[in-house]
């Protein structure tokens, strides 16, 4: 049953929320398939710009469209239309990661004023204002997960925290005295002007780029991380119950919908997420936080103090492929 009529609809205006998605080093691992009545969206996911040292089993590229995929069906449901989402429609091609039908299916009312979020949402990495979350807005945001699947664990007991301070260091350690991670790092830090990336000055980039290269600043990003969890207004961790592609794009529906939460609520959000990302870390922190489920991605969440310009996104024309 539709509840409008799907001639005004316009994809391109949907995508244009999908791409506001977060991804893992700005990569936006994400192509778009658009059938012809512009009725059947296709995501698929950009192994190009897949981060092999960061994420070899492309994890966070599987969670980074599932963020793009949320935000999809956040523009449709505040258009009205009403639509079916198939994850992994084809297990011979892995590549393809959902369907979107619009037009049919359902109506996701409670989505519809997402979208507004979606524009002003940011990564916010420095301070938080000190000013904790509201209860009601902590069983909110696990609310928000678990309606997509996830499970959102709050940490609020400081031995908690201090484990997480301590992971955080030996993550940063491990990741910085690793030249090829410094490398793919590097690589993806770019002046603003290119569409992706994490965005560098363009007069510094060759200089910023160059140290990140060359040194091993571990422990001191490891001590200003520990001060960042240590006076974080929350710390949580999102998790799923199994570990699979399937789970992975559930995750970044999850995390995309907790996000769009707080925003709504002027809160927003970093990530902590060295000690998942590294193997030898991610059995230690799952068992030191008692994790209910497979850890996915942790985050600091608080009031930022100022508003942060938007971080680059390719243009929606770049991320569509033809028919094949
Ligand atoms: C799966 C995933 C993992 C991420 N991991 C990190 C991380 O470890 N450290 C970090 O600073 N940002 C991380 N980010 C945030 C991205 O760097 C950020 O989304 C991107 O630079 C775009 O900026 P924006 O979120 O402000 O739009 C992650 C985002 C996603 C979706």
């Amino acid at each position: 049953m539709n509840s409008h009529n799907t001639d005004t609809l316009d994809p391109v205006a949907l995508l244009n929320c999908a791409v506001l998605a977060p991804s893992s080093h700005n990569t936006q691992p994400w192509l778009f398939r658009v059938s012809e009545d512009g009725r059947t969206i296709e995501l698929l996911a950009d192994v190009q710009r897949a981060l092999p040292i960061n994420d070899p089993d492309n994890r966070e590229l599987h969670i980074s469209c599932g963020c793009a995929l949320f935000n999809l069906r956040v523009a449709a449901a505040d258009t009205g239309f009403e639509r079916v989402c198939t994850l992994l429609p084809d297990s011979d091609r892995p590549e393809l990661l959902a369907r979107v039908q619009i037009g049919t299916g359902t109506l996701e009312p409670k989505l519809a004023g997402l979208g507004e979020a979606a524009i002003h949402r940011r990564t916010w990495r420095n301070r938080f204002k000190s000013e904790p979350l509201p209860d009601a807005l902590q069983l909110q945001l696990c609310d928000a997960a678990e309606a997509e699947g996830g499970r959102l664990q709050l940490l609020p007991e400081p031995e908690l925290r201090s484990q997480v301070v301590e992971l955080v260091k030996q993550g940063d350690g491990l990741q910085w005295q690793d030249e090829a991670w410094r490398e793919e790092l590097a690589h993806w830090m770019h002046p603003g002007r290119s569409g992706d990336g994490l965005t560098v000055p363009r007069l510094v980039a060759p200089l910023v780029r160059g140290v990140v290269r060359r040194f091993d600043m571990g422990r001191s990003v490891g001590s200003q991380d520990s001060l960042l969890v240590e006076e974080s207004p929350l710390l949580a961790l999102l998790t799923s119950p199994g570990d699979t592609p399937q789970d992975w794009l559930k995750t970044g529906q999850a995390l995309q919908r907790l996000l769009l939460v707080a925003q709504q609520q002027g809160v927003q959000a970093s990530y902590l997420n060295q000690p998942i990302q590294l193997a030898q870390l991610r059995p230690v922190l799952e068992k030191a936080l008692a994790a209910q489920g497979h850890a996915q991605i942790l985050l600091r969440l608080g009031y930022p103090d100022d508003r942060l310009p938007a971080s680059p996104r390719r243009p929606v024309d770049d991320v569509i492929v033809d028919q094949p």
